[in-house]
């Protein structure tokens, strides 16, 4: 603790501007590989608080809030990370709390993300385990059982009546049973008005859905990557496309490569930059400086080369050995997060 908070002190004690550049690292296949720190992530991390240069983790990950999140990837990384220099997937949809009466969540277990959609400032948040708690037959295939049951699920709301209308469809996260969320998500997209167990003929009467993350693989601990919400999404796609006879679905994605997502971003690497090391408020990272290391082609460089940041692809996640991406070919290609850092700072200094 005294390390990390000699490390703090850093920030707040020296007169010294910060440098004119700074840091966005992904976190899955860049620092940490499932919950396994990635080799010299920490060295990274200490390297850039130790020469006061600013960074944030920007993550196509979520399910859980982010101030307990960065208390996750504190204690896993060994330094302070702290919620104004973290973005993960879902994070942009706070500023969509006041949009929206009633919503749909999916992702993770349900009550998890249900808890993060109403600290967002979500009102009347619904999560698929509460409609399966309604009528058991919308999915009877479910393994969900239910508080006092065999096997312990999040308990769901009792409050779910069909009367009330879903406004909008999100998807937080990658959803733990696929079967349960499919369903009920094609129910309420082609019924009348987000009325579950309603039947629209036109099939463009329903809620809007909005999904967090685009990845169809990420890496983990397993040698070959996972399927991501992006293949949850294709899912939704192909059953939508078969439902009403070839009509393909409108949704919004948000997410890396996504420049809703990179504008947020920035913006807030550019006001943690301000608070942490006292440069006048307001004033926007020259992106060309802002230096994303990312392990995914199709997420992280695809995103950073779109959106004028500088991208650092490297080998320690999805992306592996090819000499770079061909499809999305990254400005610089290292074997870890460590040689990135050392490389920018380099470039810079
Ligand atoms: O669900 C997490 C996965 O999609 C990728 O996360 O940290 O590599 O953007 P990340
Ligand atoms: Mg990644």
């Amino acid at each position: 603790a005294s390390r990390l908070l000699g490390l703090r002190g850093l920030k707040t004690s020296s007169r010294l501007d910060p440098v004119p550049y700074a840091f966005a690292f992904d976190i899955d296949g860049v620092l940490l590989k499932g919950s396994d720190p990635i080799p010299r992530a920490r060295e990274a991390l200490i390297l850039l608080e130790t020469k006061r240069i600013p960074y944030m983790l920007l993550t196509n990950g979520g399910g859980t809030h982010e101030s307990d999140r960065v208390r996750y990837l504190s204690s896993k990384l060994g330094i302070e990370i702290d919620e104004r220099q973290f973005v993960q997937s879902h994070t942009p949809f706070k500023e969509m709390a006041g949009k929206f009466e009633n919503v749909l969540v999916c992702g993770g277990q349900g009550e998890t993300c249900r808890k993060v959609a109403e600290r967002y400032g979500f009102k009347n948040v619904v999560v698929p385990g509460d409609i399966i708690k309604w009528n058991s037959s919308v999915w009877p295939w479910h393994n969900f059982r239910f508080e006092g049951e065999d096997r312990e699920w999040p308990k769901p709301k009792d409050f779910f009546a069909p009367e009330q209308k879903i406004d909008a469809i999100f998807v937080y996260h990658d959803p733990r049973d696929w079967g349960v969320d499919s369903q009920i998500i094609l129910d309420l997209l082609l019924s009348k008005g987000g009325q579950q167990g309603t039947w629209s003929k036109t099939f463009d009467e329903g809620p809007p859905i909005y999904f967090s993350n685009p990845d169809l693989i990420w890496a983990n601990q397993y040698p070959i990557p996972r399927f991501g919400q992006g293949a949850f999404r294709l899912l939704i796609e192909a059953l939508y496309r078969e439902m009403t006879g070839g009509k393909e679905l409108k949704s919004t994605i948000i997410g890396k490569p996504h420049k809703l997502t990179y504008d947020y971003a920035v913006r807030v690497l550019s006001k943690w930059r301000a608070e942490s090391y006292g440069v006048q408020a307001g004033k926007e990272l020259d992106r060309s400086r802002v230096y994303m290391v990312g392990d995914n082609p199709e997420s992280d460089i695809r995103g950073a080369n779109e959106n004028g940041l500088y991208s650092i692809l490297v080998r320690t996640g999805v992306f592996r050995d090819a000499v770079n991406s061909e499809k999305y070919p990254a400005k610089t290609v290292c074997a870890d997060v460590l040689e990135a850092v050392e490389f920018a700072i380099e470039r810079e200094e």
